[in-house]
């Protein structure tokens, strides 16, 4: 694998704290008694504002060769036609400290976080959003396209999209009847296609579209739950897909979508960012939303309860290959990695498990290469524990520990096994 990419993610609104910017929909959403587990919100977060210095440092440790972070567009855009100069400072100094560590920067311009102006004057329901969007992508391209070459449209517009805007477990918190929900997802297909287009014109050299992926199983052979897990495999591993890659929305949604605009959707880009972590199981329910997602038995569980189930990465990079064949650009997993019951004692944070983990996802993505899908890097989610949205700071994700009310960055110990893997290849 020596050409392979290996990375650490991160995104704005997780890591970054709220000092300079703009007020995002999390920031109002997480003021809402009830929606947080642990009541936070991600006002400060890691401080990486302030310590992306140190960040730098922990990166270069580490060893990567690339980089993903995500671009707050409230601090770009913190109010209605304004852009915050310091903002693109901010993001300009991380670009030049990463390429000054031999580190390759990978932009991402929307990890869920809309400027709460934007919310409402409609969101991503109203269609200037795609636009203002467009706008957004072409006003950081100006100023930080020089330097970086590879960016990201969205991070998984699905989870924005259901969770969101239809249960109300994440930010904005609407819950839309599904009918009435699906002018988001095609906004959000919309913005993606417009982004494209602003920053080939600003000279990108890769575009990719990041989403997630989760091969779904029915939780019972009865009818109702098959019939449950092909919609919900249509919802969360084609709706943002099909469109893209073969400019048409999957023949069960398309009724329900609006015609037109696929030919910008489709625009090309150049390459897939797959973000795994499970698969699912999907059983039938009565409700606006028909469905209901629930861990498949017989699989050890994370401390999130989602299965461990790498098989699942190489079904997932596999039946891209298949669906969409020669339409499929090169593929990065561009996320990958596990919540763990992380403790420190004595200065050491061991995660056996993590390791396991990821060594065995690494495992699938080997033998979905041997199998011929033209995978060229992986991330692991994340560089050090962050706000885990709904979950607050309950859920630990990093490679490093995240002391928070000190905010000493701890590496673990799969921070030094990860290390290893990027200096000598797969164990
Ligand atoms: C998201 C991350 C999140 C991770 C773990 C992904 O869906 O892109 O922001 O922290 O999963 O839940």
């Amino acid at each position: 694998m020596d050409d392979f990419v290996w990375g650490v993610a991160t995104s704005a609104a997780q890591i970054e704290g709220n000092a300079g910017r703009g007020v995002s929909i999390w920031d109002t959403f997480a003021q809402r008694p009830g929606v947080i587990a642990d009541s936070s919100n991600a006002e400060v977060a890691c401080d990486h504002v302030h310590r992306w210095a140190d960040d730098l440092a922990l990166l270069a440790d580490l060893g990567v060769g690339a980089y993903r972070f995500s671009v707050a567009w409230p601090r770009i855009e913190p109010s209605a036609g304004a852009v915050n100069t310091a903002g693109l400072d901010f993001y300009d100094q991380l670009v030049d400290g990463l390429l000054a560590r031999g580190i390759t920067p990978v932009v991402n311009l929307f990890h869920w976080d809309l400027p709460q102006w934007l919310q409402d004057a409609g969101g991503w329901s109203d269609r200037s959003t795609a636009h203002r969007y467009a706008s957004y992508a072409a006003t950081v391209a100006a100023r930080l396209g020089d330097r970086v070459g590879t960016w990201a449209t969205l991070n998984e517009p699905f989870e924005h999209f259901v969770l969101g805007h239809v249960t109300g477990e994440h930010a904005p918190g609407l819950n839309l009847p599904l009918d009435q929900a699906f002018i988001v997802a095609h906004h959000l297909l919309l913005s993606h296609g417009l982004g494209v287009q602003a920053l080939r014109a600003a000279g990108a050299e890769r575009v990719m579209l990041i989403n997630s992926y989760a091969p779904a199983r029915p939780a019972s052979p009865a009818e109702a739950d098959v019939n449950a897990a092909g919609l919900y495999d249509v919802l969360q591993n084609r709706l943002f897909t099909d469109p893209v890659l073969l400019g048409a929305y999957p023949d069960e949604l398309a009724p329900l979508l609006p015609e037109g605009d696929l030919d910008v959707i489709a625009t090309p880009i150049d390459e897939l960012g797959v973000n795994y972590y499970s698969i699912n199981a999907v059983r039938a329910v009565d409700g606006p939303v028909p469905l209901e997602v629930v861990a498949p038995e017989g699989y050890p569980t994370t401390a999130f309860g989602w299965a461990v189930a790498p098989e699942g990465l190489t079904e997932t990079l596999v039946g891209l290959r298949d669906r969409y064949g020669s339409r499929l650009p090169p593929v990065t997993v561009t996320e990958n990695g596990c919540a763990c019951e992380d403790s420190v004692s004595d200065g050491v944070c061991d995660d056996p498990d993590r390791i396991a983990y990821l060594d065995a996802h690494l495992g699938a993505v080997r033998t979905a290469r041997a199998e011929g899908v033209d995978v060229r890097g992986y991330h692991v989610w994340s560089l050090y524990d962050n706000f885990e949205w709904a979950q607050g700071y309950t859920k630990r994700f990093g490679l490093a520990y995240l002391d928070y009310p000190t905010q000493r960055r701890i590496p673990k110990t799969s921070f030094a096994w990860y290390r290893e893997v990027i200096a000598c290849g797969l164990p």
